[in-house]
């Protein structure tokens, strides 16, 4: 009996041939790792909800992008956890702050030979712990925050970054940092813009990592885009191109690739997109268990990634994938 099925399962009968006929395909090339850089320790310290991955010490983030460069990964994102916060964020700007520190003596040591993006907001800097500054009643004051995300772009910039990738979701903040860095003679400098970012119960272990408690027990629901809704992504996107956006995100990943689909189908920029540190840590919670194969897991979550549209991708996953399942 031939059923006509036969003829895609003709072409699953080896490791070869799927390989031969695979539409997608994962690669080193597409991956970003996150990297976090703490100010004023020197023994790097582990997170504890993001099993593998540590706050680093200047000189522990060093060793760390070498084994980068050596694994053949393009890019990385550097997030900073500042010695001291204050109501502005103003460690995101100043020319000796912990991010500023790290790109300079990155870029000194490596070159061109990994791309430097920096992680553009000031949660990590504000002692509110919000994405811009806030009036008496803690509401987000969105216009007059963009003036301080052009001075840490430009800051970003001066200091060494290849890319500058905002992630505040305050409206204008790509026209803001664009006219900011070109002002300041970095024309050349990419954007790379978080346009479709959700209000995400995934972030938690991300803000163990840099340390921030938002304010009055309060959220980001005001700025960032509600998880019933697929459509305005979109408008989003569209409307950070139309700001000059030279890239662009959807994050997070696994529970928005939908949206990716949507958006891969929309626009003809690079799109990246973020698998989060909720997503990893459910992911590595399942493999300490003996529940699933961590490393197969791994692999078919960013491939899916990829499937849905995605160009590269943010993950905590970069370096042992790559080390372990792509080399
Ligand atoms: C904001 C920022 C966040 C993440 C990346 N950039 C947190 C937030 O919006 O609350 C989350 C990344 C992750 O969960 O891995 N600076």
């Amino acid at each position: 009996m031939t059923f006509p099925q036969r003829r895609l399962r003709r072409l699953r009968g080896s490791d070869a041939i799927r390989r031969l006929v695979g539409e997608t395909s994962l690669s080193i090339n597409d991956l970003v790792a996150p990297l976090f850089v703490r100010e004023a320790i020197t023994d790097p310290i582990p997170i504890q909800s993001l099993p593998g991955v540590v706050q680093n010490s200047q000189d522990s983030l060093e060793a760390e992008v070498q084994r980068l460069v050596d694994l053949g990964i393009p890019a990385l994102i550097l997030f900073g956890i500042p010695a001291k916060k204050d109501a502005e964020g103003s460690e995101a700007w100043n020319p000796d702050g912990v991010v500023q520190v790290a790109l300079s003596r990155l870029r000194d040591r490596f070159g061109d030979q990994i791309l430097l993006m920096a992680d553009l907001c000031v949660d990590e800097y504000t002692s509110h712990g919000h994405c811009g500054i806030i009036d008496s009643n803690g509401v987000v004051q969105n216009d007059a925050t963009l003036e301080l995300y052009a001075r840490a772009a430009i800051a970003q910039a001066v200091a060494g970054a290849h890319i500058t990738a905002p992630s505040g979701m305050m409206d204008g903040q790509v026209s803001a940092i664009r006219s900011g860095l070109d002002g300041a003679g970095h024309t050349d400098l990419p954007i790379l813009a978080y346009s479709a970012k959700y209000a995400s119960a995934m972030y938690g272990p991300f803000r163990d990592a840099v340390d921030v408690t938002i304010a009055d027990g309060g959220n980001r629901q005001g700025y960032q885009q509600d998880p019933r809704n697929r459509r305005e992504a979109l408008e989003e996107v569209r409307l950070d191109l139309a700001e000059g956006a030279d890239m662009v995100m959807v994050k997070p990943a696994l529970t928005y690739l939908d949206v990716i689909s949507d958006v891969r189908a929309e626009v003809n920029v690079p799109l990246g997109a973020y698998h989060v540190s909720g997503e990893y840590a459910m992911l590595k919670a399942a493999a300490a268990n003996g529940w699933i194969d961590g490393d197969a897991a791994a692999i078919e979550v960013l491939t899916s990634i990829k499937r849905a549209g995605a160009d590269f991708i943010l993950t905590y996953l970069a370096a042992e994938v790559a080390e372990r399942v792509l080399a």
